[in-house]
Formats: structure tokens, sequence, C-alpha cells
């Protein structure tokens, strides 16, 4: 198949995630066979039966990781690829799919970033986002656990994941819907959740605000996450954040905050937190910051938040010392500006 396309020039215009490198890493998983037919192929539309239990039932999970072209050399390096591998195992286990062997398609896909490696952009805020899917493919209506997946690596070229780039974004807390329910599947990264968030997320474009707050499923009173990001807040100089109780995926990039807060003696604490609590803070001047964070974004500073029709507004509108401070330390490791103390970089050349 001839896929011969260019890695445009620049990507402030370039929707997120919206063009492809030229391969992705292809296995099949039978139930009698294990997994077989691992490859490297064109990137190119896959065949499925339309009776195939994925398109039916949705058992689908991915992942969201990212490589960096590191300063100096020129090397190209993954960000923890081993712990969103692991927590993709994790969500296989969730939704009664095989798991895959981390090593393995680690050393796979080293290998497809560096056939495609000049898909790997250089520029400040850009990176090759990576995302391993595995869906149920075996044929039947039949609601029942499959015996046949296909697992696959496709590679896309980014820029920031909002259109404000790193400015605040605007987000407007739901009181109608949740993200996720109590003994559910919130805390592992399967298709259905993401479908399910798009209604609220419509209804908060249409109001002008582009993401959405969600509120715990039991009470809707506490704060889970902000659009498929996880939330910091910076109360009277301390990090708060909501802890994992099983309605929230664990972030890998949630994690690294953590880490580099413990590092620079900054108080943090993961506590539930109320959205009383967040408006009636923002509005007597203790909440000074509001971000999220994930893979895509890094980190998304809250600018403003719609709650019951107030608007309360965080830091003038503008990105905060602390979101700034965290969002530089995680892009500087990435970069290769800053040692990497942690062993969070895997290097491919
Ligand atoms: N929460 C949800 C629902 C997500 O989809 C993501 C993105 O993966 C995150 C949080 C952030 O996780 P991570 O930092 O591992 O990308
Ligand atoms: C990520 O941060 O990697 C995500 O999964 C967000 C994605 C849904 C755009």
């Amino acid at each position: 198949m001839n896929n011969k396309k260019t890695l445009p020039s620049a990507f402030d215009s370039v929707p997120f995630g919206s063009i492809f490198s030229e391969h992705m890493f292809v296995m099949k998983w039978h139930t009698d066979r294990g997994w077989h037919d691992a490859k490297i192929q064109p990137h190119q539309p896959l065949q499925m039966d339309p009776g195939c239990i994925n398109l039916h039932y949705g058992p689908s999970i991915f992942e969201g990781m990212k490589a960096f072209r590191t300063v100096g050399d020129k090397h190209i390096a993954l960000f923890r690829p081993r712990e969103h591998l692991t927590r993709f195992n994790r969500s296989a286990r969730r939704m009664c799919m095989p798991e895959i062997d981390v090593l393995f398609v680690l050393q796979k896909l080293k290998e497809l970033i560096l056939i495609d490696q000049e898909w790997v952009p250089a520029s400040p805020g850009t990176a090759l986002y990576i995302r391993p899917t595995m869906m149920a493919v075996e044929k039947t209506l039949n609601l029942k656990v499959a015996n046949e997946f296909l697992f696959f690596i496709v590679l896309s070229p980014v820029g920031a994941l909002y259109k404000e780039g790193f400015n605040p974004t605007s987000i407007m807390v739901s009181t109608q819907y949740t993200r996720a329910s109590v003994g559910g599947v919130g805390d592992v990264k399967t298709a259905g959740n993401y479908a399910a968030c798009m209604l609220a997320q419509e209804e908060a474009k249409a109001q002008g605000f582009s993401q959405v707050l969600w509120l715990d499923p039991l009470e809707r009173a506490y704060v889970e996450e902000v659009g498929a990001m996880n939330i910091f807040f910076v109360i009277n100089n301390e990090l708060i954040t909501p802890p994992l109780h099983g309605t929230i995926l664990p972030g890998i990039t949630r994690q690294s905050i953590i880490n580099l807060a413990h590092q620079r003696e900054l108080p943090i604490t993961e506590r539930r937190i109320s959205i009383n609590e967040v408006v009636q803070r923002i509005d007597d001047g203790s909440l000074t910051e509001m971000f999220g964070t994930g893979t895509a974004a890094i980190v998304a500073p809250v600018g403003k938040l719609l709650y019951k029709n107030t608007i309360h507004t965080i830091h003038n509108n503008t990105t905060g010392p602390v979101a700034q401070q965290f969002l530089k330390a995680l892009q500087d490791i990435q970069q290769g500006h800053a040692a990497d103390t942690n062993g969070w970089l895997d290097y491919i050349t």
C-alpha cells in the first residue's frame, strides 16, 4: 500500500490525533493459540465482520502515551511506557481481555517508532502520540467473553490537545451526568467511558465551555476528574488531588506530579474535595490554581468554572505559577532539558 505522507511543519492548525504515521503494529489473539501473527505493516483500514463482538457490546481498551524527540543529539524517548502498558493490562483484566507481554510489546513499539522515526516531531510542545488498542473481534452476537482479539498500535504526531494550547481552559461542572459508577469501569481506559462523556461535553461546548468537570456518581458533591484528565487544586499553597477510590483513572501524569511535588517538598494531599468547597475557596481567594493533568494535555490550567449558573474565575483566567512549574518540569524531562533522575524516559535511539 502506498501510504506516503509527510509530517506537518507546524501543528497549530492540525487537530489533535488527526494524522497518522505510515506504519502500525498488529497482533492477534485466539484462546487456542494465544498471541500470534505479530507484525508491523503499513497503517491501513482494519477488516472486521459486522457481527463481531466489539461493534455491538464494546469490549475495547486503549492507552495513550508519548514519544519525544529530545534535545542535543536528537534521540527519541518514550515517557513511562512500562507504566502505560501495565495499566493497559489492568484495563484488560477488568474487561475480560487477554493481557499483553509488556516487554515484547515495548520492543515492537520501539521497532515501529524506529521505522517511522521521521514522524516524531521536534518543535516544543509536540510529540508522537502512541495509541495501543485492543478489541474483541470474534464474530458472534452472543453476549460472552470473546475468544478472539485484535491488538494494534498506531502513531499520531501531535501538538497541544486543546485549542487553547497551554492557556487556561473554561470548564462546566456537570450536575446532570456522571462519568463513572461505583463498581464500574471508570478507573480503566475502556472505549465506552469516552463515548458516555460526549453528551455532557457537547452541552458544555454549547454553553461556551471547553471541558466538563465530573462529580462523584453517588452524592454529586465531590470532584473527580476534568475532561479526560485528573485534577489538581492549589489551596493555601498546598496541592490537592482527589484520591483513587475506583471511579478515577490512575493517571501516570498525576502520579508523576505527585512524585515531583514530594521531591520538591511541596505539600501535597490526596483527599476528597467537594465542589462547594472549591467554589467557596475560589471566592474567598484561598484556591489560587486549578489544573488538569494527562498525557495528551500534560498540564491544562483551568481559568473559569461554571457551577449552577455562576462563573467563578481562577487566577484571573491566566496560568498560575504551580501549573506553569509542573508543565515546565515535565516538558523539561520529556524533551531532555532536565536530568531524568526518576528514570521515566526509555530511549529508543
Ligand atoms: N483521566 C482520564 C479519564 C483519562 O482518559 C486520562 C488520560 O489518559 C487521564 C485521566 C490522565 O491519565 P494519564 O496521565 O495517564 O494520561
Ligand atoms: C490521554 O491523555 O492520553 C487521553 O487518553 C486523552 C484522550 C482521550 C484524548
